[in-house]
């Protein structure tokens, strides 16, 4: 028999031996030429760690707060759709893995189940991760949160229409059709061809996020996929909770910095004016510290979460995500830290 995967490289190769052909490539693609995707991962190996000795790390705590919710380690799901396509469970098995976990996990619009299926699975913190494809559809699944028990809306802003390469949508199936279609079903002209969500100009605004906050009934919003100052800066203005800086793991455009380049000018830019996350590319515990060190309050892990899933639907997102904090924990050991506020820029050395 052979054993378990112990790192999240053996999980994808375990996950990607059962997927179908096409829904593991439509996971471990990026954009275009993988030019980003790949850029992602070079930057977070060029940073180096700087561990603090003779230090006593005897006891340490992982935990840290998200908008004011307690999660166990600074690892998140983030809202990655078509899971059902990667384990028939899909977003309730994930849901039930980060609960157990006493983590958080951002529930993607385009998911298998409905807003209210995996609200009722959850036992954690939940967020959902909306894209706004019109009006209507932001009027019809926002006003469902807050009554559901989602804690915060996720606006993600660099999704700017149907996806670039008609590859990608191989092996999705109906993996969206829960939320999308199940939600939608009443309102045929809201959705194309593949059961999407019909993009319909004009497309969000900065000017319109008071409108997304009133339509989830004031519940905290998250903008992902900030890429420069300039934008965090905006959020900041336009009341944000938490910003992302995210490039959606090279998946929508391909030529862009890598998120961790992003990472350090963006929280110096907003310092802690509101909570900055990260995601694209961590795949260790090594990276989580990594991001930590550079500014981020706690990261997202995409295509683990998938892994996982092939690999064994809510027990393969709970390996993925025990594996991250038990690397994290040495990490965090071996640096001199005992929680992660003692995480500061000296602990890494970038270039
Ligand atoms: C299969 C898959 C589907 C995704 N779908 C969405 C989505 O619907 N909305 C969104 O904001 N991000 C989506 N993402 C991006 C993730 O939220 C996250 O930004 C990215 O996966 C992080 O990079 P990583 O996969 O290297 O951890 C998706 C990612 C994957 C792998």
């Amino acid at each position: 028999m052979t054993s378990a995967p112990s790192s999240i490289r053996e999980l994808q190769e375990s996950a990607e031996k059962v997927m179908s052909p096409g829904q593991s490539k439509f996971v471990r693609r990026g954009s275009y030429e993988d030019w980003t995707r790949d850029r992602n991962r070079a930057k977070l190996d060029e940073i180096a760690l700087n561990p603090r000795l003779l230090r006593d790390t005897t006891d340490r705590d992982l935990s840290t707060t998200i908008l004011g919710e307690r999660i166990s380690f600074p690892v998140m799901c983030a809202p990655a759709g078509g899971q059902c396509a990667s384990h028939p469970d899909g977003e309730p098995a994930t849901a039930r893995a980060a609960g157990a976990a006493g983590t958080l996990m951002a529930l993607p619009v385009g998911s298998g189940y409905t807003i209210e299926e995996v609200a009722e699975a959850a036992t954690g913190p939940i967020w959902f991760q909306h894209i706004h494809y019109s009006d209507a559809v932001s009027e019809i699944f926002l006003p469902k949160l807050k009554p559901s028990g989602y804690s915060a809306v996720v606006l993600t802003v660099d999704a700017l229409g149907p996806f670039d390469l008609g590859k990608r949508l191989h092996g999705r199936g109906g993996s969206i059709e829960g939320n999308m279609f199940g939600s939608l079903r009443d309102y045929d002209e809201l959705l194309d061809d593949h059961g999407m969500a019909r993009w319909i100009p004009p497309n969000i605004t900065w000017d319109r996020l008071d409108w997304i906050r009133s339509l989830s009934d004031g519940l905290p919003l998250v903008i992902k996929g900030i890429r420069n100052v300039a934008d965090a800066l905006l959020c900041m203005e336009h009341g944000v909770d938490g910003i992302v800086v995210s490039n959606h793991g090279g998946r929508q455009f391909d030529g862009g910095r890598s998120s961790i380049e992003i990472l350090p000018e963006v929280a110096d830019a907003v310092g802690d004016r509101l909570e900055v996350y990260f995601d694209s590319g961590v795949r260790s515990g090594l990276d989580v510290f990594r991001a930590m060190a550079l500014g981020a309050r706690a990261v997202f892990v995409g295509r683990p979460v998938h892994w996982g899933l092939a690999y064994g639907g809510e027990a393969g997102v709970s390996l993925a995500l025990e594996i991250l904090r038990a690397e994290f924990d040495r990490v965090l050991a071996f640096s001199g830290c005992r929680s992660v506020a003692e995480i500061d820029r000296q602990h890494v050395l970038v270039g």
